[in-house]
């Protein structure tokens, strides 16, 4: 970083001070107000983080007036056209990738640490059949620290990495678990002669006796190069709403998987992972293409708390490169596995309709990534409530390597915001009246 510096005037005071002007490779510049209230006595107001850089990272970049995403200076599509899932999650957490040698001991890894502690499978029977994935996901990997205990030297460079390799190779694992347990139906262990995608597909839908299900069917080379693909594009975003959640956890010293946990909670939300989920309720609720103008009604109606769910980013105000990806995708898996197309040709009326209408072009609105990513799950089998678990299993391979970056960062402190006190002056206590 270069420096250059900024002046802050406080006009009632007619104080100045000078404030670092700090560049990163690439990208916005940031003033560095870290000595703020020790130079002025004041602190920023930012609600929603809309103008602040919380951390420098050196993991994933974004510019969102041009649609581009970086995954360690590589664009996305071009990850996504030659790469698997776990050669982006190598990269992510080691900064290159992978030479065969290094990529095959990082998958064989994977492989080794996939198995679930048995004990894992009474914990995972007490929660009621009917629960939501998520809500499983929450709990089980936060207790993952019961569990694995004996690697949580937070201190120690191998213990930080073996946990992020855990995670990641046990995420999948805990996701068919949470699928199978709703349905009632025998947990799959993971098999090391599979790859990531395949593994999964398996663990969700192979049964004891094979005769009446056709494999090729649920681990067909379609339905794993559209999962990699969706595993790829979700896999990290910078410092969305998830991994800022991971890193402020982690700030404390926390447990890894107690932080992983943190972020998986934050992810559920429909305006973030959630929205995949929402989507697919939201196309099944409009229905029929003669229904989307009262739609968009009430989604530019502000009395009405309805949003077109699948848009707007906080980020990309052009377009999301992940979601042309996808739509392009879409195309491909449903050519292949139909059965969805009626969902897809309403989502294409619905883009268009939206994208026409001067609500969404002036506020710069446009699909993001979880517009279409639910239509291709539908088509692999995915169950609807099982979508954001999708997508936790993808991000994890982003939480860990920003957790890792961070741990390994020197004088890390905790994470802490200030705020603008709303509430009583002070006041001398009376025993409220009878
Ligand atoms: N439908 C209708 N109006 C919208 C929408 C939408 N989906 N998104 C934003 N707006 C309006 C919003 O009402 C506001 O209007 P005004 O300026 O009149 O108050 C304006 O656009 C700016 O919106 P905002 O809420 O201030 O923007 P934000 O950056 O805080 O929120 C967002 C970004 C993604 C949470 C929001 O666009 C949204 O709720 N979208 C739907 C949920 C969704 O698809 N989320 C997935 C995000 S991508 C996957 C991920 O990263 O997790």
């Amino acid at each position: 970083m270069t420096q250059d510096t900024f002046t802050i005037r406080d006009n009632s005071t007619g104080k100045e001070a000078d404030f670092p002007l700090r560049r990163g490779t690439i990208g916005t510049s940031v003033i560095d107000v870290s000595t703020l209230n020790k130079q002025m006595g004041l602190f920023t107001f930012d609600p929603g983080f809309v103008s602040t850089a919380s951390c420098k990272s050196a993991i994933t970049y974004i510019d969102g007036e041009k649609g581009v995403l970086l995954y360690r200076g590589y664009p996305i599509d071009q990850l996504a056209e030659n790469c698997s899932f776990l050669e982006v999650a190598y990269l992510l957490m080691n900064g290159e990738l992978g030479n065969k040698a290094e990529q095959a001991e990082f998958e064989h890894e994977i492989g080794q640490h996939a198995m679930l502690h048995e004990a894992m499978r009474s914990f995972i029977d007490g929660f009621h059949y009917d629960a939501h994935p998520m809500a499983m996901m929450v709990g089980i990997v936060g207790s993952l620290s019961a569990f694995y205990h004996s690697e949580l030297n937070m201190d120690d460079p191998e213990h930080r990495r073996i946990s992020a390799m855990r995670m990641l190779a046990k995420m999948p694992v805990i996701a068919a678990a949470c699928h199978r347990h709703s349905i009632g139906y025998p947990f799959v262990y993971p098999r090391a002669d599979l790859s990531y995608c395949e593994n999964f597909l398996n663990m969700m839908f192979s049964l004891p006796s094979q005769k009446y299900i056709d494999k090729d069917n649920y681990i067909s080379p379609v339905a794993v190069k559209a999962l990699n693909l969706l595993f790829i594009l979700h896999a990290d975003h910078e410092q969305n709403a998830s991994t800022s959640t991971v890193r402020l956890a982690s700030s404390t010293g926390a447990n890894p998987y107690a932080c992983i946990a943190a972020g998986i909670g934050a992810l559920w939300g429909p305006a973030h992972g959630g929205a995949n989920e929402a989507v697919l309720s939201m196309l099944e609720e409009i229905g029929s293409v003669d229904r989307i103008p009262e739609y968009i009604a009430k989604a530019k109606d502000k009395n009405d708390p309805f949003r077109l769910m699948g848009f707007g980013h906080r980020v990309y105000k052009n377009f999301d490169p992940r979601a042309t990806i996808i739509r392009k995708a879409c195309y491909e898996v449903l050519e292949q596995i139909p059965g969805n197309d009626p969902l897809f040709d309403l989502a294409l009326a619905l883009e268009e309709y939206a994208l026409k209408d001067a609500y969404f072009v002036e506020k710069k609105l446009y699909p993001n990534v979880d517009f279409y990513s639910g239509i291709i799950y539908k088509a692999l089998n995915i169950p609807v409530d099982m979508f954001t678990v999708m997508f936790t299993i993808a991000r994890t391979s982003g939480w860990v390597s920003h957790w890792l970056e961070m741990m390994a960062e020197p004088g890390q402190r905790i994470g802490r915001p200030r705020q603008v006190y709303t509430g009583k002056e002070l006041r001398n206590f009376e025993p409220p009246k009878k």
